[in-house]
Formats: structure tokens, C-alpha cells, sequence
């Protein structure tokens, strides 16, 4: 298996907060991965650590075979990779739906999307990701002129995750979907992820408070409590994990 992501050892701070710990996990080109965890446990800074949001005491991540993260005392190589911004690691090929969507809520559907393609420079190109978005999201094809401010939280879920396919990922970071949204609609998102990583080959890293949900769309799992991953396993064995069925599974 080719593996596509590697975080190797990894920690990141807060002042003398510790929100990651020496964190190790890899993703394998064209599987849909999910990390579990409670509040507070890390989950969002370690997909912000991925795309260079936050800078890394320990350890490195390996995107398709090249660094793109290495933390800041380690000596030379560094030197050459500490500039690694948050667009570079996009046009190598990750892209990132932040947690609550965070969609510019004054700006159109439209807007949001030529957003999502800042680097690309093909005015044609950029008008033919758009109709692909409208074609998979037809309720965005339909509210294209509308504000984002506008659209239910289901929809505004959608944009982010259209947003972020615009820059044509081989990988897209998930940062919780389906937070805050009604069974139903968290079942379409779901879904619609499944196609991304089934038609379009990309995968998927999923991080989920709703640890039934993404056990389910995925392959493998892991579980981070307080900053550190405690477990990792085929997803289908965490669902009938006893320790995960009684602290995340609610059984
Ligand atoms: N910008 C920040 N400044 C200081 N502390 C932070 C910052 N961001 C996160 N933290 C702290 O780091 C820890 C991990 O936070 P993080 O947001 O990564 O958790 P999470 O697993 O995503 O939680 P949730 O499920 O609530 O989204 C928490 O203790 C949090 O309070
Ligand atoms: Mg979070």
C-alpha cells in the first residue's frame, strides 16, 4: 500500500498547553481514515499541524514522499522546509474543511467556490471544477448567486466541502462534518464523501466527534485522548472495541 500521508512523532504546544504528543499515524493513498476523540483532545490542531497552520515541536509529516512539516529545532534540513506555507502544502495536494465550516458568509456560493481555487490560474478551468461542483452539489448549482449566510447548515457544510474540492486535492482533511447537523443531512454528507473518495480517488482523512458515523464510512481508525493516539485498528474492529463502545459508542 502507498502510503500518502505520514506523521511521524509529532507534538505541538500552546504556551505550556500540550495539544499533541508525539503523535504517529499514516493515511494510505485512496482509503478513507478517521481519527475519534473527545473535546479538547487534539483532533483539530493535528489537522491544522498537516497544513502548516501550527508549527511542530517534535517530529515531521511526509505528504507523497516529500516533508512538508518538520518541527523547528531540528537542525538544518529545516532551514529549507520552515517556509512551507498553508498554500504550498494546498497546491501539493491537500485541502482542508475547517472545523464549523467556516465559509465567508457574505460572499456568494459562486465567490466561495472561486475562492477555493486561488491557485489556479485557468479562467476555464475554474469555470469547469464549478459546473462539477453544481453537477455533485445540485442544491449549490441552484443558490449559486445566493449568500452563503443564507444556506442551512447542511448546505453551508456542503460549500466548505465544495470549497476545498476546488483546488483538486488528492487529499481532503475533514474536520467534522457533521457537527452540529441533523441525522438525515449528516447521512448525505457522509455520503457524498464516500463519492468523492469512490469516483474521484481521493482520500479521505475524517476527524468525527460522531465516532459511530466515521467508524462506519471508514477503513481504519484511530483514537486520541489528550493529545496522544491510544488506539489504532481496522475501524471495523474499534466498532466492536468494548473500550471504544463504552466511552465514544455510548454503550
Ligand atoms: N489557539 C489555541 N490557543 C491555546 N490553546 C488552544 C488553541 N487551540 C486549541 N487549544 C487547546 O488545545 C487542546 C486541543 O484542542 P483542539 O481544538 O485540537 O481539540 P479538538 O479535539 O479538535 O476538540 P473539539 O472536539 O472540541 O473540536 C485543547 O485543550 C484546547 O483548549
Ligand atoms: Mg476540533
Amino acid at each position: 500500500m502507498n502510503e500518502l500521508l505520514t506523521i511521524d512523532d509529532i507534538s505541538v504546544s500552546y504556551g505550556n498547553i500540550k495539544a499533541l504528543q508525539n503523535v504517529s499515524m499514516h493515511v494510505n493513498q485512496g482509503d478513507i481514515v478517521c481519527l475519534i476523540g473527545a473535546n479538547g483532545s487534539g483532533k483539530s490542531t493535528l489537522l491544522k499541524a498537516i497544513v502548516g497552520q501550527e508549527p511542530l515541536v517534535t517530529g515531521s509529516i511526509t505528504f507523497d514522499g516529500e516533508e512538508i512539516c518538520q518541527a523547528r529545532n531540528s537542525t538544518e534540513k529545516i532551514k529549507k522546509h520552515k517556509f512551507l506555507t498553508t498554500d504550498v502544502i494546498v497546491s501539493r495536494g491537500i485541502a482542508l474543511v475547517p472545523e464549523g465550516r467556516r465559509v465567508f458568509a457574505d460572499m456568494t456560493v459562486e465567490e466561495n467556490l472561486d475562492m477555493g481555487a486561488f491557485l489556479v490560474r485557468d479562467e476555464n478551468l475554474i469555470l469547469e471544477r464549478k459546473q462539477a461542483m453544481y453537477d455533485f452539489f445540485p442544491i449549490l448549482g441552484s443558490r449559486r448567486k445566493q449568500k452563503t449566510r443564507s444556506l442551512s447548515g447542511g448546505e453551508q457544510q456542503m460549500m466548505a466541502i465544495a470549497r476545498a474540492l476546488m483546488s483538486a486535492p488528492r487529499m481532503i482533511l475533514l474536520d467534522e462534518p457533521g457537527l452540529g447537523l441533523a441525522p438525515l443531512v449528516i447521512a448525505d454528507i457522509f455520503e457524498k464523501i464516500d463519492l468523492i473518495n469512490k469516483q474521484d480517488n481521493v482520500t479521505v482523512f475524517l476527524v468525527e466527534q460522531n465516532a459511530r458515523m466515521a467508524l462506519k464510512a471508514s477503513t481504519e481508525g484511530y483514537v486520541m485522548e489528550n493529545g496522544r493516539i491510544v488506539l489504532h485498528d481496522a475501524s471495523s474492529s474499534l466498532l466492536e472495541n468494548e473500550k471504544v463502545r463504552e466511552a465514544y459508542l455510548g454503550e
